[in-house]
């Protein structure tokens, strides 16, 4: 490969031989962020290119996680004080005389988007985000996109993407059948190289004839549609709306694009508000909860840094207030005082920041995760913990979902194996697993029975449960046996430990029955189970603990929740 020096910093011209050239742009510290210099970088480029006849295809590709991710804040700042005009990118590439091939290897926001569409082929990864958001602000589409997009990815889809202005996974565009390659991150450039290096195989001229011949009819109606896109631009641009759109954007992404590095992005907004975190002084009393000063932490390569907007109030916050849990606290976590306790185990969040090496999330993603310190204002973690939000659901909604939904079909769908017509005894129904357990029993088709305390059963009759028992006495163990005349039932999903509950439980499984105790406290061991019903199926378990033993769990669990989610079958808990 030669490189070819153009005094540029940020876009690189390369010859890789026989007629292929690549131009690489490489600001990945801003994202390839359309900046002047990116803009006077991909000129003189392509101004080489036109000067050069022995070129016969150009790559088009940026460095790191971004294609190119667009406009910008700074720019946009710009347009609405009127000291700047639309950008247009069209010139360059669409005059090109030999095919470009757009590699868009990371994610392609806006204009950056429209950019790589102007090119003749496109090889698209499966991993990274591509939109034409502008109405995401509130204003209509320039650089001819109408027209564009819909040439190269039909017109029902496009319409899709100019409307909403929705980000769209590479994965998902293949699904909804684009008609170019989109292949793995790691492969979008191998593969465009390999594609430019076929056609470079055929005579020059009459490639350039064949492009001529595939592009005058586009060409020609390129200006007129241009320059009525840009009329509508001009009006839905200057309502007073797209300004506090835009603002509240990118205030609530913090969008690092513009504002330099991630590292600048984050002492930029640490200056607005201290950020905080739940912490307690001792245990025992709910008012030694205190909020104290977080330091945030630049994300490492495969870390991503979030934003928390909601957080669920969980049993466990409260049994770790009193100092119950202090004994698992320690063998697990090595927290030996109470100032070392951090609270929040579920919660929502948009993504502030990505590490280098992260590219299945970007700034801006609303996301769900599992904890033990998500009462804070802001967290670095790893990227794979993280799952995407239903794209129905607030943040609320979303944030009560880790725990509950994931222990729930984690005990029944994976360890119980549960089937249609089985019958669920579900205790604690109206408490957050307790509900999760009985809408995914309904789901799988089992006919539910279900505990809670007098003041509840009415909550628990209008989830559809028909056997509603009292949680508060053991009569309900006599109950079940009269009303499955003696047979019991198939599953029992548990927490109540005290008193007689867990030997009444063994006693009403119907043989071979699967008991699932998610309590914690005064639980029976395998052994005491076997001894009084060998032949039913122990599963007590802690779904915290399995996730930290299969780090593939949580996204396997997703997979088969999030549909259910997203097509309204579950809902959230209230
Ligand atoms: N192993 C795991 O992976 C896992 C995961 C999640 C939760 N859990 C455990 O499961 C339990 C429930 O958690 P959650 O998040 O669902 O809590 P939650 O939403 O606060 O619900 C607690 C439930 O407990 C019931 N309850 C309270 N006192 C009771 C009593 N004396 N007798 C019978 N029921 C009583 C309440 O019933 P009423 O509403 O009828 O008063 C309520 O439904 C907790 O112990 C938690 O630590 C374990």
């Amino acid at each position: 490969m030669t490189k070819l020096n153009f005094n540029s910093e940020v876009v690189e011209l390369a010859e890789l031989g026989n007629g292929v050239v690549q131009i690489t742009m490489k600001d990945e510290a801003n994202l390839n962020t359309l900046s002047t210099g990116i803009r006077e970088g991909l000129s003189k480029c392509f101004g080489a290119v036109a000067q050069n006849k022995s070129y016969k295809v150009v790559i088009l590709t940026g460095n790191g996680n971004y294609f190119c991710a667009g406009a910008g804040i700074s720019y946009l700042r710009k347009r609405i004080r009127g000291e700047a005009g639309v950008i247009d990118l069209s010139g360059s590439m669409l005059d090109c005389e030999i095919p470009i091939i757009s590699a868009m290897q990371g994610h392609s926001l806006g204009g950056g988007f429209l950019m790589g569409l102007y090119a003749d082929f496109l090889v698209l990864s499966q991993e990274s985000i591509y939109t034409i958001n502008f109405m995401e602000y509130g204003f209509t589409p320039v650089g001819a996109t109408s027209l564009i997009l819909r040439e190269k990815f039909g017109a029902a889809l496009a319409q899709e993407m100019m409307y909403t202005g929705k980000r769209y996974r590479g994965q998902e565009l293949a699904k909804r059948g684009i008609p170019f390659p989109v292949v793995p991150k790691q492969d979008v450039l191998n593969h465009a190289q390999r594609l430019a290096q076929e056609i470079a195989k055929k005579p020059r001229l009459s490639i350039v004839s064949l492009k001529e011949l595939l592009t005058s009819e586009i060409r020609k109606k390129i200006p007129e549609v241009m320059e009525k896109e840009l009329e509508t631009h001009y009006v839905t641009f200057n309502q007073p709306e797209v300004a506090s759109r835009i603002k509240k954007v990118f205030d609530e992404t913090m969008m690092p694009n513009t504002q330099g590095t991630v590292e600048q992005g984050i002492q930029e907004n640490k200056s607005n508000s201290q950020p905080l975190q739940l912490k307690i002084s001792s245990y025992g009393i709910l008012k030694n909860l205190y909020w104290a000063p977080l330091e945030r932490r630049i994300p490492k390569p495969t870390e991503v840094e979030v934003q928390l907007k909601a957080v669920a109030l969980n049993f466990r916050e409260i049994l770790n207030a009193l100092g119950l849990f202090n004994e698992e606290n320690l063998r697990r976590f090595g927290i030996s005082k109470a100032e070392e306790l951090t609270f929040g185990c579920e919660g929502a969040a948009t993504v502030v920041a990505v590490g280098s090496e992260v590219s299945q999330w970007q700034v801006g993603d609303e996301v769900i995760f599992r904890g033990w310190d998500l009462f804070s204002s802001f967290i670095t973690c790893s990227a794979d913990k993280l799952l995407a939000q239903p794209s129905n659901l607030s943040m609320i909604e979303s944030a009560t979902i880790p725990v509950s939904f994931f222990t729930a079909y984690y005990g029944l769908h994976d360890l119980a194996k549960i089937q249609p017509g089985d019958r669920v005894l579900i205790h604690a129904a109206s408490g957050g697993a307790g509900q999760a357990a009985v809408k995914l029993a309904q789901y799988f088709g089992a006919e539910v029975f279900a505990t809670t305390s007098q003041k509840k059963m009415s909550f628990v009759r209008e989830q559809g449960v028909k056997h509603i028992m009292n949680s508060r006495t053991t009569e309900f163990a006599d109950e079940v046996m009269e009303i499955t005349q003696g047979r019991g039932v198939d599953i029992i999903f548990n927490s109540v430990t005290h008193g007689d509950h867990i030997q009444k439980n063994i006693d009403i499984l119907a043989q071979g029955g699967r008991y699932l105790e998610i309590g914690k406290l005064n639980i029976w061991s395998h052994e005491e189970v076997s001894q009084r019903r060998p032949d039913v199926k122990y599963f007590p378990f802690d779904f915290s603990e399995e996730i930290e033993r299969d780090d593939k769990l949580n996204p396997r669990i997703w997979e088969s929740l999030l549909p259910l989610f997203e097509s309204g079958v579950l809902q959230p808990l209230p």
